[in-house]
């Protein structure tokens, strides 16, 4: 008998059908015909002048995205074209490796802090996503990063220096987000308590009938806020105004989205959007978002500054260890997590 394959990587090569179990029903499918030009795309901010005389205008600009758009793209944010080739190059690298060399770290476990994966929760889902993918923790970094693949050479290295990099990055947004609600800058940094900081590596290989399956189907990221790499391949579409946009790959810009904490501790004025991977026939697909989040035993909550009698909290009061294990155990289910947590109204 043919040893079965784990992973997507090493099974999709040389197929020219996708296999039954990662077929969607003909219901939900992306019907890829039916996807908006990128001119509908989602606004761009500069933040060169994040901390100049442009202050406040930025902000207001920042402001205005998270509540419109939910997503945006920043550019000149800082951080070094160097860094950013780097982390993309080992990233390949690493997808390229031996399978047995990837399989080391092979687990379907979400409570390791360093595993390689398939799909989003195989021990649950009906259909499979046609994706792998490599999940790091990344802050604080020094209990970390001694557990990352020393192969290739250069990873930790590489990804040490990124991480570090976008975390920097997550904390000038979320001082520009808390001042745009009209809170303390430090807000949402208190509010996190201790942090933490993931980071998945998404590898998408081609795939012959890119309409029948998905990279990642529609959810909304259960973290404070998403900071997303892509290469040069095109996957990522955002739901705006009831219609599916793609957002096209843009050099050394990042996507930047509000998760669903962000929604809850703005009490709903900050949205979290829908969104989803598709895939392509015939390039494979990197992308790396790094979602920033809570400490688990964080309480979060909307902000008592932007609750009172005309805007009452929508939202309970949780840990954000019991806001993850809904959503892990929901596995990119059609409902959203955040409804769960509403304050019912009945
Ligand atoms: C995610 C995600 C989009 C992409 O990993 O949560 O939305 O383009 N990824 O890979
Ligand atoms: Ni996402």
């Amino acid at each position: 008998m043919a040893a079965s394959k784990v992973l997507l990587t090493d099974l999709s090569s040389g197929i020219s059908h996708v296999p039954l179990n990662y077929v969607r029903p003909v219901s939900d499918r992306p019907n890829l015909l039916n996807v908006q030009s990128p001119e509908q795309s989602i606004p761009i901010i500069d933040l060169q002048d994040l901390n100049g005389p442009n202050h406040s205008k930025i902000v207001k600009e920042i402001g205005q995205a998270c509540q419109h758009d939910g997503f945006f793209q920043v550019k000149n944010h800082g951080i070094p074209e160097r860094m950013i080739k780097d982390m993309l190059r080992v990233s390949k690298e690493f997808f390229k490796l031996p399978e047995r060399e990837r399989l080391k770290i092979y687990s379907t476990d979400p409570s390791k802090t360093v595993r390689l994966s398939t799909s989003f929760n195989v021990k649950t889902e009906t259909v499979a996503n046609w994706r792998d993918f490599l999940r790091l923790h990344c802050y604080p970094l020094e209990d970390y990063v001694h557990e990352w693949p020393s192969n290739p050479p250069p990873f930790r290295e590489d990804a040490a220096q990124y991480c570090t990099n976008v975390r920097g990055l997550v904390l000038r947004l979320l001082e520009a987000i808390s001042e745009s609600l009209g809170l303390q800058s430090d807000y949402i940094d208190k509010a996190l308590h201790k942090h933490a900081q993931h980071m998945a590596i998404n590898y998408y290989p081609p795939c012959p009938q890119p309409e029948l399956t998905y990279g990642l189907p529609v959810h909304t990221d259960p973290n404070v806020i998403t900071i997303l790499l892509q290469d040069d391949i095109p996957g990522l579409q955002v739901l705006r105004n009831g219609k599916w946009v793609a957002i096209n790959p843009t050099l050394n810009t990042f996507i930047v989205n509000i998760g669903d904490q962000i929604e809850v501790l703005s009490n709903g004025r900050y949205k979290s959007v829908l969104h989803r991977a598709v895939v392509n026939h015939n390039k494979d697909r990197i992308s790396i978002p790094t979602f920033y989040c809570p400490s688990p035993d964080a309480v979060i909550k909307p902000a008592e500054e932007l609750v009172d009698k005309e805007h009452p909290a929508l939202y309970k009061s949780y840990t954000y260890s019991e806001y993850y294990t809904k959503f892990w155990n929901l596995g990119l289910a059609t409902e959203k997590c955040l409804d769960m947590f509403r304050v019912s109204t009945t």
